[in-house]
């Protein structure tokens, strides 16, 4: 399978990671499996049990027949995207890849358990890169034996279409891993912004406390949630609303984001607001449960 059998082309070929594992298959993990084999990487993706590793696909699945449908690509390209993915539940199955892109649960244990054993299976040179929204990468690094080879590459939801990544650099990134993280992601046709390892990197250290402040206001009664919405759609030109985005994102998502946030910075603007709060224990997390702050059928 080469590159050019694909439908997207990459803006910048010159990068020597040809495999790509992705650790996880959720909504960031399988957007970047996606787009990684679009653009004719080879892709191993691992799931922790079949059940998540099928459920992952076939949503990879019906995104590509929604690009077919649409015209945007043809079968043959979407049989030849999906021809490039392995799909394991081993993290043996890593062993020859060039990047591990991380994208499991927003849990620092977890991730730090995960690269303890990734460092023992993954050949020397790979570089490991976490799609980490806000916890340190510089602690997840330090339980391998490859800091130098470790940064952040933090994409958007959705993947295939947000054109920007975040690349974040520790102080223990070397320039190669920078450089090479850079042309990966470039590769993929997004653009890089740089960052330290600071919680919320740039885009979540302003996205968050704006979500979080509209919450506040329909606490406080300001406006209607629809009147929230439009009133950034409208007047500010986003393309959806805090509260919408905050639906599509994931309540859950956001209020662990914000929590890691507040207790690394200790102020208030991070503190997730009681009705979110109220909201994610009632299981009300946006589109992936039918509920949040609006009501989704199917
Ligand atoms: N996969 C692939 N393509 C998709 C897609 C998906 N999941 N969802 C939408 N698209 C494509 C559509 O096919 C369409 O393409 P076309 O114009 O070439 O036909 C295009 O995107 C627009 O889609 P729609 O017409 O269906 O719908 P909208 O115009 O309403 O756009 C949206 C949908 C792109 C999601 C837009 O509403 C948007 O940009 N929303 C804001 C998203 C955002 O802010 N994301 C960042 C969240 S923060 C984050 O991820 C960080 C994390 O750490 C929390």
């Amino acid at each position: 399978m080469t590159m050019t059998q694909t439908l997207e082309q990459p803006k910048t070929a010159s990068t020597r990671i040809q495999k790509v594992g992705v650790a996880g298959c959720g909504l960031m993990g399988g957007g970047i499996v996606e787009t990684a084999a679009s653009f004719g990487f080879q892709v191993v993706v691992r799931e922790v049990s079949q059940a998540l590793l099928d459920k992952g696909m076939s949503r990879i699945e019906k995104s590509l027949d929604r690009a077919v449908e649409k015209g945007k690509r043809t079968r043959e390209q979407k049989e030849a995207t999906l021809a490039q993915i392995h799909r394991t539940t081993q993290i043996k199955d890593f062993a020859d890849c060039d990047l591990v892109m991380e994208a499991i649960i927003e849990n620092i244990d977890e991730k730090r358990a995960f690269y303890t054993e990734l460092d023992r299976v993954a050949k020397k040179e790979a570089i490991f890169a976490s799609n980490t929204s806000s916890l340190s990468i510089t602690e997840m690094a330090a339980v391998t034996g490859r800091r130098d080879r470790f940064c952040g590459l933090h994409f958007f939801n959705p993947v295939p279409v947000m054109k920007l990544v975040e690349v974040v650099r520790t102080i223990d990134t070397s320039d190669d891993t920078y450089r090479e993280a850079m042309a990966f992601a470039k590769a993929l046709g997004k653009t890089v912004v740089t960052a330290k390892d600071s919680p919320g990197f740039v885009v979540n250290l302003l996205l968050v406390p704006y979500l979080l402040d509209a919450v506040r206001a329909l606490e406080k009664g300001v406006a209607t949630r629809e009147d929230i919405d439009a009133g950034m759609k409208l007047g500010c030109g986003h393309p959806m609303g805090p509260l919408e985005l905050l639906d599509f994102v994931g309540l859950d998502t956001t209020y662990y984001i914000a929590e890691i946030m507040f207790s690394e910075f200790k102020d208030g603007r991070y503190a997730a607001p009681p009705l979110l709060k109220q909201m994610v224990k009632a299981g009300y997390f946006g589109r992936k449960s039918g509920r949040g702050f609006y009501e989704y059928q199917g």
